[in-house]
């Protein structure tokens, strides 16, 4: 057992979802509360936190990879950097890793990344530790206050998924659903808008779910929570991700027609366009439930834009199975979407099913699809020219006088200021979208509202 310094610098590499990306926000703030600066770029940390996605791919082989590069970095600087493995294969396979990975000091699970501080402390005594602990919701009360963070901020209000897609890891990485409480989550967005975000993105697993008792004791849903939210004062808009077909009540919908500052966008995953896959995957929803559940949304805000996700290739998927996928696209007309081959995941039911499909038809049926996907995204993009839309201004543009920032239909949106005009990061600017690419729009500025 050899002790070492305590670590001067960190670096937080997060993976996949926008879940994950929030808990390396909060994991960054927390090392940041013990007195450990950000590495800066292009320097070797002393501590490093690999933040992990187990969805798809053999996202375990990618961590050992990166724990190989970061050892022999190290060897070449003649001092190993600390190694943390959180995220989602933290929590799946963390034995594994400790056993396979002598580097590693700390594996820290999605539930308990607010204890990696005393984790940390033991790690500089030599002593390695790994937790995996599924407390409810415990971290939140032990996370240090956010302090200035971007105009768009994300917001965990629910964790954790009850629904066991057949081919999906989240019910074991994650746990079970556990909503946070409505008074934290108000106090927590008014802190973020203090801290100076204009737009708050509710995040979950399966956020449609997120239930809780406001300050009146009412029993409230996620409608509820987004009309309370949307009273903070300085906070522009609201958006939130990721949502179930069977958790959408008519308060939602009506929300979207009622509530100005939620946006107009809905990241709806559908997975597939055959119902007997659908039930393989056990979705509990049909592609035509589905799609009427996108019309209701449409009547409630008939200029909502549609986002959702597709695995191609779930095993005993069928060629016509894959054309109903082609299908139910043609029907929807996504402004964006998300597609992905199937990849077998350890320890659920689609892992072993038959009828694994060869990865030249995945990655065939996956080009069509996206193809497809590409041509809608034009498509949405082409018929929001011309309009005029409030964008919030995220950051600067690759030239002088250029800023990114996003439509209410979450496009990226750049334009150039004007003379006079002064957009700085944060405002809410109006623009005439003048321009259609396949991924973004350019625009014209109009006026600059204050901030
Ligand atoms: N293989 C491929 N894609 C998956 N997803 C979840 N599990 C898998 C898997 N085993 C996709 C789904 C989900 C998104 C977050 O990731 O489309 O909605
Ligand atoms: Fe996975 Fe299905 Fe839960 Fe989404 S709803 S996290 S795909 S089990």
């Amino acid at each position: 057992m050899t002790t070492r310094t305590a670590p001067q610098t960190y670096r937080v590499k997060s993976f996949g979802c926008q879940m994950n990306v929030y808990d390396g926000e909060r994991m960054a703030e927390l090392l940041a509360a013990q007195g450990i600066a950000p590495a800066a770029e292009g320097e070797e940390a002393d501590l490093v936190v690999l933040n992990t996605c187990h969805i798809r791919e053999k996202a375990a082989e990618k961590v050992y990879s990166d724990i190989g590069r970061l050892t022999k970095a190290g060897r070449a600087a003649g001092k190993q950097p600390l190694i943390a493995v959180a995220g989602c294969v933290a929590q799946a396979e963390g034995e594994e890793i400790m056993a396979r990975a002598p580097a590693v000091s700390m594996v820290v699970g999605p539930q308990a990344y607010h204890r990696l501080p005393e984790m940390l402390a033991r790690a500089v005594e030599g002593e390695r530790a790994t937790d995996t602990d599924m407390p409810a919701i415990a971290k939140f009360a032990a996370l240090p206050e956010r302090r200035r963070i971007a105009p768009a901020a994300f917001l965990t209000v629910q964790e954790g998924c009850d629904k066991f897609c057949t081919y999906c890891v989240v019910p074991y990485t994650r746990g079970a659903e556990i909503s946070r409480p409505y008074a934290d989550l108000v106090t927590e967005a008014r802190k973020l808008v203090d801290a100076g975000a204009r737009e708050i993105t509710l995040l979950g697993q399966n956020v449609s779910a997120w239930s809780g008792a406001n300050d009146r004791g009412h029993r409230i849903g996620l409608a509820g929570l987004i009309r309370d939210l949307a009273e903070v004062d300085g906070l522009a808009r609201i958006r939130y991700t990721t949502s179930h077909p069977a958790d959408m009540d008519d308060d939602l919908i009506a929300a979207h027609g009622e509530i100005d500052k939620l946006m107009p966008f809905l990241h709806l995953p559908v997975q597939a366009g055959s119902d007997r896959v659908l039930r393989a995957m056990n979705r509990s929803h049909t592609a035509e439930s589905y799609l009427n559940l996108l019309d209701r949304f449409r009547a409630a805000r008939p200029d909502i834009a549609l986002s959702g996700d597709f695995i191609v290739g779930f095993p005993g998927e069928s060629e016509a199975e894959f054309a109903d996928t082609l299908a139910l696209v043609d029907a929807v007309g996504y402004a964006q979407a998300f597609s992905f081959k199937y990849s077998p995941r350890p320890g659920t039911p689609a892992a072993t099913m038959p009828g694994q499909i060869a990865p030249e038809v995945m990655d065939e049926r996956l080009q069509r699809l996206q193809a497809a996907l590409n041509r809608d995204q034009l498509a949405f993009n082409r018929n929001t020219l011309g309009r005029t839309c409030e964008v919030l201004v995220e950051r600067k543009g690759k030239h002088p006088g250029q800023w990114l920032g996003k439509s209410p239909w979450l496009q990226s949106v750049w334009f150039a200021d004007e003379p006079g005009h002064g957009a700085a990061i944060g405002d809410v600017v109006t623009a005439d979208l003048v321009e259609a690419g396949p991924n973004s729009m350019r625009g014209a500025l109009r006026q600059v509202r204050a901030a």
